[in-house]
């Protein structure tokens, strides 16, 4: 019987959530599969560090022990960063290995090079964890609402951001105290400047509009604001008014503009469906031509709910493996259609 086999790239809060879904799930992932899936390797930094939660998997801390593995089918990548991360996908998939990764960094500034590269060696590229962190919005894009002519994709796309807002607005908290709290429950980026300057969300924003216009957005197309100049008396003088605070992200593509994709705070009147999210959730609005309006929304980020989309996507690899059909669900790279350009 085919056994699948991972080799797992970093070990910290979607990593460990990936080891305890495939544990606490096994039974059924095995049957949805119609082969288990075995966690052969993990890469990690520093073997001295003890991990109880890695008790028994077999670690390394060199990278060609999982690439010249030919046992493994299946490279999730999970220590983010640009670097070595796009070149540790590109190895993986030159020999053979599909690749399945949270990491919105690489795929909005070279998914088109992941994208070539899973196509040339037949084999998977999938990221549904890095836009939404459990929402299934990549999938959905990549296949549910492809019969439609998207014209505008919105919403609130970082976790971070969402619930120190929230907990400013609703608990009048310290900015400082407030972002320490999101990374001590594992919402924020190694470096949470990337959330709070807005650069987390304008990469989702840039994946997501690529997807849904059929064209391709780079973090340098994004207008980017993030949160750093919101200050309590924003907040009070939104909310004497009926409005919340909220960063959102807004990506439209019209025949007179082009595409356009912004990521900015912005004054939300309490009535709106987003001014409604809250915490660490985030919600993302899709218009189509053909659905009319859809939202999307969960947990945008954390250990289980974006382990919960790393998984699916084990998954989805390992039943084309079984399938012997790669590709199938594989993502175009399309070239850049006209853009507004960004106001300095
Ligand atoms: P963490 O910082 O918690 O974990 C990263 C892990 O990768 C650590 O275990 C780290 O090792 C390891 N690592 C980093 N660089 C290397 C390297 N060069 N060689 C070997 N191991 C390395 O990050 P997260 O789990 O939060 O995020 C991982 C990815 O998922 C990122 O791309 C992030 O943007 C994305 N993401 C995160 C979400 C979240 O809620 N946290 C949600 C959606 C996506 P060590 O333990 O030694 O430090
Ligand atoms: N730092 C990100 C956030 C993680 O807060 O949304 C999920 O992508």
């Amino acid at each position: 019987e085919k056994v699948i086999r991972v080799g797992l790239l970093g070990s910290g809060t979607v990593g460990s959530g990936v080891v305890q879904v495939l544990e606490m799930n096994r039974e059924q992932i095995t049957e949805r599969v119609g082969a288990p899936i075995q966690l052969k390797t993990v890469l990690v930094r520093d073997l001295a560090k003890k991990r109880p939660q890695l008790a028994g998997y077999q670690l390394t801390d060199n990278y060609e022990d999982i690439l010249n593995d030919e046992e493994i089918d299946i490279v999730v990548e999970l220590m983010g960063g640009l670097h070595p991360a796009r070149e540790y996908m590109l190895q993986a998939m030159e020999h053979g290995k599909s690749v399945v990764t949270a990491n919105k960094d690489v795929v909005a500034q070279f998914g088109k090079d992941m994208f070539a590269a899973a196509e040339k060696h037949g084999v998977d590229f999938m990221f549904e964890a890095s836009v939404g962190g459990g929402i299934p919005i990549i999938t959905p894009l990549k296949q549910c609402l492809t019969a439609n002519k998207v014209t505008e994709i919105m919403g609130i796309v970082n976790g971070t951001t969402n619930y120190m807002l929230t907990k400013m607005t609703d608990e009048g908290c310290d900015y400082d105290a407030v972002l320490k709290e999101a990374q001590e429950k594992g919402y924020a980026e190694a470096n949470p400047s990337a959330d709070v300057d807005g650069l987390d969300a304008a990469r989702k924003a840039a994946i997501l509009s690529s997807l849904a216009f059929n064209t391709r957005v780079e973090l340098k197309d994004v207008s980017v604001e993030g949160i750093t100049k919101i200050t309590p008396d924003d907040i009070d003088y939104a909310k004497s008014l009926g409005y919340v605070v909220k960063l959102l992200a807004v990506g439209k593509d019209s025949p007179e503009h082009g595409v356009d994709v912004r990521v900015h705070p912005v004054f939300l009147p309490k009535e709106h469906p987003l001014a409604a999210v809250n915490g660490v959730f985030n919600a993302i609005f899709v218009r189509g031509n053909a659905i009319g309006e859809a939202m999307f929304y969960g947990q945008g980020a954390g250990s289980l709910p974006t382990a919960s989309a790393v998984v699916s996507d084990i998954i989805d690899v390992s039943r084309d493996i079984v399938n012997k059909a790669f590709g199938r669900i594989g993502c175009t790279c399309y070239e850049q259609k006209p853009m507004c350009p960004i106001e300095e």
